[in-house]
């Protein structure tokens, strides 16, 4: 096909919103408005570029017959349909040259037809609504252009009635995976063209509105709501029968109602009857406000333990389904979440119908992000160009519009990482004379000049206690200063979910509680964006051989890509706990505080359990009085003893979201001192045919390395500092703490060289001195084990001694070696059952625990150091017939198994890669170091480093079976 090449704009270059369609408005899922759902099996055709085929195909009688299928939700280059995914994080993947796009535009035409359904009632009129389709559209219905769109992930409708025919009706679209409206979607994600939402008709009968706003606020000094639904372009009742509402639409009705709140998210189910349509309500009686610098709602300060929200599927993609956005959900509640930022674009919309059933707040972010302009130092940023502000213009009203009618929604976010600008703005005046009864977020401007809050991302701890404390750096502009000084604070991104960590998140949340100006924050991210790939397992950038990508920085969420919990929810949701119980004033009592925002405490029932090394004791309920939000009190099982005593508040009754004994909170306590390991000094050394025998140890004479214990083989015992780095180990270019996992390789700590200095057998125990140190630098370790034995126990102390400028914290410090590949039942008492590092341990639980080692291992998408299990008195490695090696430590230590050594799983780089060998290897570690969040933000807080210091820990060896 000839083209030829003009000066004129096509339409998906200019900077226009779209043309040919109608105002926005509200989203509902359902009214009496019979609706036709145009999802299902599309036909597809691809073409390489946006031109290469003219648009005869929207003409009804084309024939497709040779095209392919692809599945409407959806996006094509999931589907086999021609293209693959990308990922790039900041950076444009085409020439920055706004608003053009590359001539190479991945081109979908997609074609369906459909017949209207019998017994459409006569008259009105008829809409075809796209809830959204990346990046832009063109569409025709029976051969008829009705216009065109952009804005991905929100709403276009356009009225269709005069153009529906009885018979076959012929819908065509044509999809450009680049438009212009991508330079105003740079969000760090995958780029996923394709119609990846619902496709629906809509009947709007005469006499049906046009649109409807629902003012549902509580005044918490006299527990009244006040209700107003303002219906336009029709005569309308509000009916509530529960409150025996009956009122003409805009009229205010002000009566006691149980207010809404993301902990008691209590809907009043109402209906908007107009002569033309019956539109079912939820309505949730809520009242936001910033007074005294703090956000309030219904009076009351609130805490965001919240999160950040893409929407992903892995093999989906962006086009998620109604059980896939429940589920994340009800997994947000079940770990104590209580809030989500829409990042960065508005949700699927019945997502939001789900957050106020289930009690969630939500920042509703907006479709914006011009990121990439940052590395050009923001020249031509859209955000500051008027000629894109009619663009920005529409994106804003498109979601507030359709968004409008959530209690879960109180914040408005304008969109992320933008820069600052004009376009801005204008965004924030138009929401201000909207929707004046919800407060407004931007965190990409410091100056704070178009928002209600200070919002930031990735602060250090010690930034968030100065701003805490109102003071921070001052900002230029004294009155902008002390505008912004005078306002809430919130963190709308913090904690790094990137692989191994969030580490830190304790630290946050005291700050939090400390000071009220502190309001919480979201977690980066809710899940790892990783597509199901049938070689790699789950795939990132890079995987799909894009020429320009950022590589698994996709994958930082907190859940794995298939929804399984990774060990940073796990953490979390301890770290939030809305309940805190922990060790009272005196031996087995217990403080209980109540955390929650609004609630008592009526809804839990708290339970005491009392162990003694693992078993179980006894067991009961624990009265505990009822107690308003921020009030605590102490109390006492009735039982006594020594041991562990832990108490767990759960659920009194089923709730949508957990059933009956699901654990909000817990916290233990040990009274009395846990039992120290005995002795095993006392037998002397026996030097024997090439070995040395020390009680139940047989050693290497020459090397001094101990070959046997017992009947088990045990294979290249010695000092081992080296981790394969985490993500948050490597960190990230622009943060400024050094990063540790770099410096550890350049040190060469993977590849240490252990020099013997002198194998001595005495008395009463083989004493072997080495130096371990790397090539190429003079830095090193003087580490002397010293083996000692008493009956079938076999006692080991380990000295090191850092030789040189250590500047570096140690990856972890410790002992590893190998027992052949049957010793792979794990049993332990300590820290479980997940894994734990010094700065995500506050979910580890002591107990007796049992895991297989393949058990042990956290799948983190792009392999890295996890396992580790913290607070160890106690392991024990045994094959199925009860054999084995059981190591007690003279101070609890970490403990770590595989059956791939630390160098295997550093050069891993998707799950497959890790291979089992014949051995499982066994770390036990007298410390590790921290995580962290640096893969984006702040390293490790200096009392979770690991620096090289003297140090000297044991542990007491013996045979099992
Ligand atoms: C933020 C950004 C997010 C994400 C995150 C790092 O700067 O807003 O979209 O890129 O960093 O994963």
């Amino acid at each position: 096909m000839s083209r030829t090449v003009t000066d004129a704009t096509p339409w998906y270059e200019d900077m226009s919103p779209g043309s040919g369609g109608l105002a926005p408005r509200s989203w509902y899922a359902a009214s009496d408005a019979p609706r036709v759902s145009l999802n299902g099996d599309w036909a597809f055709r691809l073409s390489p570029d946006a031109d290469a085929e003219d648009a005869s195909f929207a003409q009804p009688g084309f024939d497709a017959s040779a095209w392919r299928a692809v599945e409407v939700p959806g996006h094509w280059v999931l589907q086999g349909a021609g293209g693959a995914p990308a990922y790039t994080n900041v950076v444009y993947p085409f020439p920055v040259d706004p608003p053009r796009v590359p001539s190479e535009n991945p081109t979908g035409d997609h074609l369906r037809t459909f017949t209207l359904p019998a017994g459409l009632p006569e008259g009105g009129e008829s809409v075809l609504r796209f809830d959204g389709v990346e990046s832009c559209a063109r569409v025709w219905l029976n051969g008829q252009e009705l216009g065109d769109f952009k804005g991905s992930r929100l709403p276009h409708e356009f009225a269709v009635g005069d153009l529906l025919r009885a018979g076959e009706n012929v819908l065509a679209l044509r999809v450009h995976a680049w438009s212009s409206g991508s330079y105003l979607e740079d969000q760090d994600q995958w780029w996923l063209p394709g119609i990846f939402r619902d496709v629906t008709l809509l009947h709007r009968p005469q006499g049906a509105p046009r649109d409807f706003f629902v003012h549902a606020g509580y005044d918490h000094r006299d527990g009244c709501g006040t209700l107003r639904v303002e219906c336009d372009g029709a005569e309308g009742r509000v009916l509530l029968p529960e409150l025996g509402i009956d009122a003409p639409a805009g009229e205010p009705v002000t009566l006691p109602v149980e207010p809404w709140t993301a902990e008691t998210p209590r809907l009043y189910d109402a209906e908007l009857v107009t002569p033309g349509e019956r539109i079912p309500l939820r309505i949730g009686f809520r009242t936001v406000v910033v007074e005294d610098g703090v956000i309030k709602v219904n009076g009351r300060r609130l805490l965001f333990r919240g999160v950040n929200r893409h929407e992903f599927h892995p093999e989906t993609g962006r086009a998620v389904d109604a059980r896939t956005m429940r589920r994340d959900l009800v997994l947000m509640k079940q770990h104590n979440i209580n809030a989500v930022r829409t990042s960065h674009y508005p949700p699927h919309p019945a997502f939001l119908d789900l957050c106020d059933e289930l009690g969630l707040w939500v920042i509703d972010e907006c479709d914006l992000e011009t990121h990439g302009f940052v590395d050009l130092e923001w020249r031509n940023n859209p955000v500051d160009d008027e000629r894109w502000t009619p663009a920005l213009l529409d994106r804003a009203e498109r979601m507030v519009e359709r968004d409008k009618n959530h209690a879960s929604v109180i914040i408005w976010s304008l969109g992320n990482e933008c820069g600052s600008g004009r376009g801005l703005t204008a965004m924030a005046a138009w929401i201000r004379g909207r929707d004046p009864e919800r407060l407004l977020h931007y965190e990409g401007d410091l100056s704070c000049e178009d928002v209600d809050l200070y919002s930031r991302m990735y602060p250090t701890h010690a930034e968030v206690e100065l701003i805490g404390r109102r003071a921070e750096e001052p900002w230029a502009d004294a009155e902008l200063d002390a505008r912004r000084r005078a306002m809430p604070f919130i963190m709308c991104e913090y904690a790094h979910a990137m692989g191994n960590g969030p580490g830190g998140l304790s630290e946050y949340q005291r700050l939090f509680e400390r000071y009220e100006r502190c309001q919480g924050g979201f977690v980066w991210e809710w899940i790892d964006h990783g597509f199901a790939h049938p070689e790699h397992v789950f795939a990132y950038g890079g995987d799909f051989g894009e020429e320009l990508h950022d590589g698994n920085f996709v994958c930082d969420g907190l859940l794995f890509p298939d929804r399984t919990p990774s060990p940073g929810l796990v953490e979390y949701k301890k770290v939030i706990e809305p309940v805190r119980i922990g060790p009272g004033s005196s031996a087995g009592a217990f403080t209980v505080t109540n955390g929650y925002d609004f609630t008592g405490l009526g809804h839990l029932d708290f339970v005491w359990s009392h162990e003694v090394e693992g078993v179980l004791v006894d067991s009961g309920a624990l009265a505990v009085p009822e107690l308003a939000p921020g009030a605590s009190a102490e109390v006492v099982p009735d039982a006594a003893g020594d041991g562990l005593w832990t108490v767990r508040a759960v659920l009194a009754e089923d709730t949508v979201w957990a059933g009956r004994g699901h654990v909000v909170a817990w916290g233990q306590a040990e009274v009395g001192a846990p039992a120290a390991p005995a002795p095993a000094t006392g037998a002397r050394p026996v030097r024997g045919e090439g070995v040395i025998a020390l009680g139940p140890g047989v050693f290497d004479a020459a090397t001094g390395a101990p070959v046997r214990l017992g009947d088990v083989a045990v294979e290249g015992l010695r000092l081992d500092v080296w981790r394969a780095p985490t993500d948050n180990d490597n960190g990230a270019p622009w943060q400024p703490d050094e990063r540790y996992g770099l410096r550890w390789r350049e040190l060469g700590l993977h590849r240490m060289r252990h020099r013997l200095d002198a194998v001595e057998a005495a008395e009463d125990a083989l004493t072997v001195r080495t130096r371990v140190a790397p090539a190429g630098w003079d830095l090193g370790l003087r580490t002397t084990y010293r083996w000692t034995a008493a009956g079938d126990r076999l006692g080991l102390t380990v000295s090191v001694v850092p030789e040189g400028d250590w500047r570096v914290p140690l990856p972890r410090l410790g002992i590893r070696f190998g027992l052949p590949a049957a010793f792979g039942g794990a049993r332990w008492f300590g820290g479980g059952p997940g894994e734990a590092y010094p700065d995500t341990r506050a979910a580890a639980m002591l107990g007796l625990w049992e895991r297989d080692v393949d058990a042990l291992q956290t799948p983190y998408v792009r392999p890295q150091e996890n396992g580790a299990r913290a607070d160890v008195r106690w392991a024990e490695l045994t094959d199925g017939s009860g054999a084995g090696l059981r190591a007690e430590g003279g101070a609890p230590f970490w403990f770590t198994a595989r059956r791939w050594t630390s160098e295997q799983l550093d050069a891993a780089e998707h799950l497959p890669d890790q291979v089992a060998g014949e051995h499982v290897w066994v770390n036990l570690d007298h410390a590790v170091q921290g995580i962290g969040s640096q893969s984006c933000g702040p390293g490790v807080l200096p009392e979770h480093r690991l620096d090289a210091a003297p140090a000297e820990f044991s542990f007491v060896f013996s045979a099992l079976g």
